[in-house]
């Protein structure tokens, strides 16, 4: 039987959601992982330092008897932050990045960004005391193809942006495309890029092939196999600016089995199964902690988790639910197409 062990790995951008959801899926994180950066976009957003300090305690509140797991958290961020409210975040160590959503571009995102020049007072503040910014890298213009978003927010937001404040640490989070990783694989510094289970495993056709699959949809949206190839190649080459973001997204079945169906895939349970099938496919076992336990530590500039996880090859295929049961309904569980046989021992 093979085994492998590696350091205790991190989720680098996670939805815990609130209320019966979050309690439904928290468990499946701390269950692997011993921190996630944990997405703002509730209902009302995680605008303020006051507000992520409440939603801490809610979710270490809903955390299992037993666990031991730290979520890191962010703020959300609008034209009205206040540059003094997130340094105070950052300095009382509670902040650990503010987060960029275009408005429009997602779940929750209405109260985004809109004109990147009036949170110029906030992102000076974050490059001058090491704050990084988290991006939801896609532009939001109805004349975009939605395909073509995120090599088009490359070009018209994000490059400007960091010429602008090359002091600024970006995480381009859940890259998708070939673009984005030549992007910051071109970078110098100040650039890295987080990558999900699933968009190493799927490409668009997942979603729209033999009918509308719509628990593959997520955003950005799977791009073409060419863009796949590409994420798979930088999240196995060790890369440091390469790590980890599941951007698990839990959604209630109905909310997602709909005429308009929200965006977002649940991987949580299954993530560190997938993804030692993904290395092993790609023959770089050796190189599933730096991408799931190192870079992202390193980049944000944290200690390596002093705990390991061992994963364990079986025989038989190890089944996952095809939904978990939450208090706030069921949740259709990520299904890669293919059977598992990594567990995590
Ligand atoms: O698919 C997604 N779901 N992408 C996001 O950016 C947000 C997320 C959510 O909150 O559901
Ligand atoms: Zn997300």
């Amino acid at each position: 039987m093979q085994t492998i062990t590696l350091r205790r790995p991190d989720d680098w951008h996670l939805h815990l959601r609130d209320g019966a959801m979050l309690e439904g899926v928290i468990g499946d994180t701390s269950r692997h992982f011993a921190r996630a950066i944990i997405m703002p976009n509730l209902v009302p957003p995680v605008v303020t330092t006051a507000d992520a300090k409440s939603y801490r305690e809610r979710i270490m509140a809903a955390l299992p008897a037993g666990d031991r797991f730290e979520p890191l958290m962010t703020l959300y961020l609008t034209e009205q932050t206040s540059p003094d409210d997130v340094e105070a975040g950052k300095e009382s160590g509670l902040i650990t990045a503010v987060k960029l959503y275009p408005a429009g571009a997602t779940t929750n995102s209405h109260g985004g960004v809109r004109d990147i020049e009036k949170a110029m007072p906030v992102l000076e503040r974050m490059a001058r005391i090491g704050l990084p910014l988290c991006v939801h890298g896609e532009v939001t213009t109805p004349d975009v193809d939605i395909f073509d978003r995120e090599a088009v927010f490359i070009e018209t937001v994000l490059d400007p942006l960091r010429k602008r404040l090359p002091e600024l640490k970006v995480t381009m989070e859940h890259v998708t495309t070939k673009d984005g990783i030549d992007y910051i694989k071109a970078s110098k510094a100040n650039l890295a890029g987080s990558i999900t289970t699933h968009h190493l495993i799927i490409n668009r056709n997942a979603i729209l092939v033999g009918g509308i699959r719509p628990h593959y949809y997520c955003l950005p949206v799977a791009k073409r196999e060419h863009h796949r190839l590409a994420l798979r190649a930088a999240a196995v080459s060790g890369d440091p600016r390469f790590f980890l973001g599941t951007d698990s997204a839990p959604h209630v079945d109905p909310l997602k089995e709909c005429a308009c169906g929200c965006a977002g895939v649940y991987t949580s349970i299954n993530t560190m199964s997938c993804l030692a099938h993904v290395f092993e496919d790609e023959d770089a076992l050796d190189k599933l902690e730096a991408f799931s336990s190192l870079n992202g530590p390193a980049w944000y500039g944290l200690p390596v988790n002093a705990e390991t996880i061992t994963l364990v090859r079986r025989e038989e295929e190890v089944r996952f639910p095809a939904k978990i049961e939450t208090g706030a309904g069921p949740v259709t569980v990520f299904d890669p197409m293919f059977a598992l046989h990594w567990d995590v021992a």
